[in-house]
């Protein structure tokens, strides 16, 4: 700023001849009538607005005239400086309701659009069944319980009561895995049922057990439209005090209405496993005929080949043997189990008749069973 200077006139003073003021206030109009966007104009103020603008600049000259050419100057600079503000103001405005309109347009969703043309996928049946069945027993106080699928042979069989020399255990047509060197026992196999995970529970448990185990198996059959080498089973094991077969017998009652309706019952026929005594293969009342198609001709039925019934899968009350190889006293405990494939289940559930559909993994097969979460 200049000294205060008694003869100072604003016509001598160059920044506040009128001529001056009129260009700095004609060059700031014209910038910002000039500035394309916000940004421009942004600078556009700082350059003609801002606190080093010639007008501002101007503006600080004023203070150093003599009184009687202050108000003059200041009146022009004042009117300059305003309409400066105005445009700058008007602009901005503009330029806001002009970058609005363009969001908006470039901005648009077209909900009419298509959203699928990336076709959507679908959960394995085979899941989705295996987790219907969890929900059923969850919904009961059971827990899931899953144990490793290659698993040793004391697991798989020792514990169960297959011991080394009984027949059942060369029945099961086992996978080795391979020891490190040639010729070396493993001790591991693929475990060939999800018994297995029933002691695994017991070991890691306190009791009273109540158990659900789904899982994968393994078994050296060739694959074809009843068999596959890997399959799956669901296996329940409860341990507690008091239990006896009717619980046993409640229990998949009640699994067979939630999975396939109301009034339906299960029988049980005698039959062996090393790890259940008594043991049952346990059959459930045809879903489709009721028992009606049974002697009669007129009204077969293709699900349960007009039998009435439909094989389940395996049952039994807990071998003491196997509660005290896990440390339970079976004098005070007892236990039931059930193991059943989730394949054939499937195949007859949902009428499949060749189970290679179920591992070739083509979204046709699967898609149909829906969405399912
Ligand atoms: N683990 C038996 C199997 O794979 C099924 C089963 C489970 C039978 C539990 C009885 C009790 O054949």
């Amino acid at each position: 700023m200049s000294a205060p200077n008694k003869s100072y006139d604003p016509v001598e003073v160059e920044a506040l001849k009128p001529e001056e003021i009129d260009r700095a206030k004609d060059e700031a109009l014209a910038a910002v009538a000039a500035a394309g966007d916000l940004g421009a104009l942004r600078e556009v103020k700082a350059a003609h607005a801002g606190d080093r603008s010639p007008l501002a600049l101007a503006n600080r000259e004023i203070g150093a005239l003599p009184p009687q050419a202050k108000a003059e100057a200041g009146k022009r600079v004042g009117q300059a400086r305003g309409a400066v503000n105005k445009a700058l103001k008007a602009r901005q405005e503009e330029l806001e309701r002009e970058r609005d309109e363009r969001v908006l347009v470039e901005e648009a969703v077209d909900v009419t659009l298509p959203y699928d043309r990336v076709p959507e996928g679908a959960r394995h049946p085979i899941t989705t069944l295996s987790e219907r069945i969890e929900d059923i027993f969850v919904g009961m106080g059971y827990e899931v319980a899953e144990g490793p699928e290659a698993e040793t042979e004391w697991f798989n069989f020792d514990a169960l009561n297959i011991g080394p020399d009984h027949p059942a255990r060369s029945m099961q047509d086992t996978f080795f895995v391979q020891g490190r060197t040639e010729g070396e026992d493993s001790g591991v196999v693929l475990r060939t049922h999800t018994s297995p995970v029933q002691i695994r529970s017991l070991l890691a448990r306190e009791l009273p057990v109540y158990v659900i185990c789904p899982g994968r198996t393994y078994r050296t059959d060739e694959l074809d439209a009843t068999h596959t080498p890997v399959f799956s089973q669901v296996e329940l094991l409860a341990v507690d005090e008091g239990l006896t077969m009717a619980d046993l017998k409640g229990t998949l009652d009640h699994m067979v209405r939630a999975l396939f309706g109301e009034g339906l019952s299960t029988r049980l026929r005698p039959s062996y496993f090393p790890f259940t005594e008594p043991s049952a293969e346990m059959d459930m009342v045809c879903f489709v005929c009721r028992g009606a198609s049974v002697g009669d001709p007129d009204r077969p039925c293709r699900t349960c080949g007009s039998e009435g019934w439909i094989e389940l899968g395996g049952c039994g009350m807990v071998n003491p043997r196997v509660l005290t190889a896990c440390g339970v006293d079976p004098g005070r405990y007892s236990g039931y189990a059930f193991g059943f494939g989730i394949e054939r289940l499937l195949m007859f559930r949902h009428n499949v008749e060749d189970m290679r559909d179920m591992v070739e993994g083509d979204v046709r097969f699967t898609l149909p069973f829906g969405m399912e979460i």
